[in-house]
């Protein structure tokens, strides 16, 4: 099988870490991250023992600049690039009626325009039948506390999917979002309460909240060539907690 160069933004931790696993069964993969170069470390060792071939690269895709650079470093490495993958989040909970100015253009810079950046790249610079694909949550249009920015920032990144899975058919890159409901990453516990987790978790008809790598798994799909029909969209894996 073809070897394809992936870049995971945000690939070295919780779901974005999964998913540099999954894809490092099909080739090459940079894994970039922000700021955490100790985390960033372990990951690269962790990925080095187990045989993978996988670049850890600090990043900050918040700039047109920033996205440009990081793509340079996979092209000159790898010689292309055929997969991204959007993890980067900015998680910052608030109230819509305390969201700041500064907070509102931090969430939207880190958790949308990204995509735009890499959606203009995979243009300019992917290999034909790219795969350009952005993680997102059914909260984008469900009231949840907290999400008073975040949810509109995804919302936006929806949209985004649909403009750019248009312009980007042209040459068989296809664009989508996976959505997934809770999933357990340190970051979502970092946030959430125990207590509402096993309530959701309650609530869920298939009993319990995501693994990592059920998203990275729907990703995997997404991203191979048994998906080549499908763009725009956005799949959901929650459990079934939004069927109630
Ligand atoms: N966990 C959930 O319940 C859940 C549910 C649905 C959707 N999602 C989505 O899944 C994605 C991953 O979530 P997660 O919980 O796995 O997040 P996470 O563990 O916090 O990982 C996010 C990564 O993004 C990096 N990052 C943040 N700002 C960046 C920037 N400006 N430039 C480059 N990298 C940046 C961080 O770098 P550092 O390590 O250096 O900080 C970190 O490695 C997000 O889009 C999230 O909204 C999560």
């Amino acid at each position: 099988m073809t070897q394809r160069v992936s870049l995971v933004v945000g690939g070295i931790k919780g779901i974005g870490a999964a998913t540099t696993r999954v894809l490092a069964a099909h080739g090459p993969v940079f894994a970039s991250y922000l700021s955490d170069h100790a985390a960033a470390q372990a990951f690269a060792l962790e990925m080095k023992e187990q045989g993978l071939d996988v670049t850890v690269l600090p990043s900050d895709v918040r700039t047109r600049a920033g996205v440009a650079a990081l793509v340079d470093e996979v092209v000159t490495a790898a010689g292309g690039i055929d997969i991204v993958v959007f993890a980067a989040v900015a998680a910052k909970l608030q109230s819509p009626l305390r969201v700041s100015e500064e907070t509102w253009a931090d969430v939207l810079a880190t958790n949308t325009a990204p995509l735009l950046w890499l959606g203009q790249e995979m243009a300019e610079r992917g290999r034909d039948n790219g795969r350009l694909v952005a993680l997102t949550s059914p909260w984008s249009h469900r009231y949840v506390e907290g999400y008073g920015a975040i949810g509109p920032s995804k919302a936006a990144l929806e949209s985004l999917v649909v403009y750019l899975a248009s312009e980007l058919a042209k040459k068989g890159t296809t664009v989508n979002a996976v959505s997934g409901g809770l999933v357990d990453t340190p970051l979502m516990r970092s946030l959430v309460p125990e207590k509402e987790i096993e309530a959701l978790a309650r609530r869920t008809p298939l009993g319990r909240i995501g693994r990592p790598e059920d998203i990275a798994n729907a990703v995997d799909w997404v991203t191979s060539e048994r998906a080549s029909w499908m763009t725009g969209q956005v799949l959901t894996l929650d459990g079934g907690y939004f069927l109630r």
